[in-house]
């Protein structure tokens, strides 16, 4: 099956993500796959987490933290800014606090216990994947592709739950630890249990919310995860071990792409060696990805004269990866 067969046979299939190894292309194909859609009438979001603002670079516009930018018709693109989440979720349980307890401001130990939580690495994947809810769930758009980053990361947005019981966990010890100062105990006293409560129920909120998201994204009828890879030997055997991870998770693999190809026709023009020597080696793990991934490697695509970076570019890599025909 050809990459654009994955999309016309499976109409239902709007959560496009693209995985794989940093740097390997996941943004390329996102930008790529987004606008071939986008000119075919459907209205697109594609959007990353990743703090290195890829997605403007590739259309040449600052969208940073912006919300979702309109790049052309049919056509936005969304960087959401991490760190700004976790500030904002930070502010809101620190009302919360006040609310709860009717401080004017929050006491230090409690200041210091949300510094802490907020330097957890699961605080910080939490509200970013908070953030990651919010786009899925609005529901705005026919399709969103999601630009994932690398690797190792995505696999903890797609086992968010887990990070999330994790995190609840660590925030009701803290509490705990919490009432072990006196001061705070005396104060925590005189406030019904059912109010001291609050904060862990939002938090169960929010993990419900969590679940139903990564429930979209495990969608098998409505999700759509593709790897990137390219003929190199390292790439094909990591690519290799997170796929059997990505199948713990349920996540539903709709194919393999292979960027960065040197065209074959190179073979048999007047060639250095040194690029004769490069064909063979990657004629080798092109059939070691075949061997390895057999019938799910849906696209081949070419290393390009440059990098693909603003809409031309984009269009030119769209047409060869999904042909120019109508979908
Ligand atoms: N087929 C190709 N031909 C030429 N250049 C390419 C091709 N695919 C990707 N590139 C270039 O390679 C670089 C990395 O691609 P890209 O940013 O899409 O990778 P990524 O997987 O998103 O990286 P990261 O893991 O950092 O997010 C970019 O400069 C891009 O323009
Ligand atoms: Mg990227």
């Amino acid at each position: 099956m050809s990459l654009r067969e994955t999309f016309e046979r499976q109409r239902d299939r709007r959560y496009i993500m693209f995985g794989g190894k940093g740097g390997l292309g996941k943004t390329t194909f996102s930008a790529a796959t987004a606008y071939w859609l986008a000119r075919h009438g459907h209205k697109v979001l594609v959007f990353s987490v990743d703090p290195q603002a890829s997605l403007s670079d590739i259309f040449q516009q600052d969208i940073f933290g912006k919300g979702a930018v309109r790049i052309m018709d049919n056509l936005y693109a969304q960087e959401i800014d991490a760190d700004s989440h976790i500030k904002q979720y930070q502010q809101e349980v620190r009302q919360k606090i006040l609310d709860m307890y009717g401080f004017d401001r929050v006491p230090d130990e409690i200041e210091h216990y949300i510094q802490a939580a907020s330097a957890e690495p699961a605080m910080e994947e939490s509200a970013i994947f908070d953030a990651v809810v919010d786009v899925v769930v609005k529901g705005d758009y026919d399709y969103y592709i999601y630009d994932l980053v690398p690797l190792g990361h995505a696999l903890y947005y797609l086992s968010m739950a887990k990070v999330y019981d994790e995190w609840i966990n660590r925030i009701t010890k803290l509490r705990e630890e919490m009432r072990e100062h006196e001061e705070m105990v005396a104060r925590l006293k005189r406030e019904k249990t059912t109010e001291e409560d609050q904060i862990l129920n939002e938090l169960q909120r929010i993990k419900t919310r969590i679940n139903l998201s990564s429930s979209i994204l495990t969608d098998k009828q409505k999700a759509a995860f593709y790897f990137v890879v390219v003929p190199e030997e390292m790439i094909i055997l990591d690519t290799q071990k997170a796929a059997q991870l990505f199948a713990k998770f349920e996540v539903p693999i709709a194919g393999y792409i292979v960027n960065r190809v040197l065209p074959s026709e190179l073979a048999s023009q007047d060639i250095p060696q040194y690029l004769r020597n490069r064909l063979k080696m990657q004629d080798r793990y092109l059939d070691k990805i075949r061997s390895v991934f057999g019938k799910n490697v849906v696209g081949y695509v070419p290393e390009m004269e440059r990098d693909v970076t603003g809409l031309k570019m984009i269009e030119k890599l769209a047409g060869i990866m999904y042909g120019n025909g109508t979908k």
